[in-house]
């Protein structure tokens, strides 16, 4: 009998996802070495969980966390007018010369839309989801402004619930949009109007 617990997860099937200026595909495991260049920056890291990644090993750590599992739903993104200087090492977007470019915008706008494709109607068969959530930390001004900008509202803030080693504790910021044809306001999420938890939908799984 197979060891379930132990079980390796299995990659999910690679898409693609073009936009004006970018091309985002599905995060893989080969990407430890593009990514390390901004995964050991901390002016990155500061805004996740984690410290700067120091070598490659971690660095594959970090990516089969994020890159692995039926749920996975992220992506690298590629300026699409640059030529890849390798088959193994693609040029990703993310190092702080290609901040202020709209480059988070544009592929946010177009994962949202992705996902809400992908994602069934909260109203079919209970497993489905009508809004997606965004969290930041709260000192996070650049990221915050990036989902208002691709049309994510401001719903609640978090007190110190968000810890990064560099940082210490802060508090976090979550922000919401509803899926197309539906508003924050009939989901029961509107800003100011947020309900006590036993009348929220439930939260999606995929971040
Ligand atoms: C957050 C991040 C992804 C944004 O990428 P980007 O490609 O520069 O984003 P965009 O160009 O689409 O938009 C950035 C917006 O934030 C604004 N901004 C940047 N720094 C800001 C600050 N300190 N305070 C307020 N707004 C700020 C920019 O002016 C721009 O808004 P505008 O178009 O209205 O002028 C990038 O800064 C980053 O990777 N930061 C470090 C890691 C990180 O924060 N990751 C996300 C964790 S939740």
């Amino acid at each position: 009998m197979a060891d379930v617990d132990n079980a390796i997860p299995e990659a999910p099937a690679p898409m693609v996802i073009e936009t004006e200026r970018l091309r985002l595909r599905t995060l893989q495991l080969t990407d430890a070495e593009a990514f390390l260049p901004i995964i050991s920056r901390p002016e990155v890291m500061q805004w996740t969980y984690q410290d700067p990644i120091t070598d490659l090993e971690q660095a594959e750590r970090w990516l089969s966390a994020r890159a692995l599992g039926p749920d996975v739903f992220n992506f690298a993104i590629e300026l699409r007018d640059r030529p890849q200087t390798s088959t193994t090492t693609p040029d990703i977007v993310g190092v702080c010369d290609h901040f202020g470019k709209g480059f988070a915008t544009e592929a946010l706008r177009a994962v949202v839309s992705a996902l809400f494709e992908r994602m069934p109607l909260a109203s079919i068969g209970g497993t489905g989801f009508d809004y997606i959530e965004g969290r930041t930390a709260a000192d996070n001004k650049a990221s915050q402004r990036v989902l208002e900008k691709a049309g994510f509202s401001y719903c609640e803030t978090g007190l110190q619930d968000f810890e990064n080693p560099l940082r210490g504790k802060s508090d976090s910021v979550w922000y919401r949009i509803a899926r197309p044809g539906k508003t924050l306001r009939e989901l029961g999420l509107v800003p100011g109007e947020v309900n006590g938890d036993g009348d929220k939908p439930p939260t999606p799984p995929i971040q």
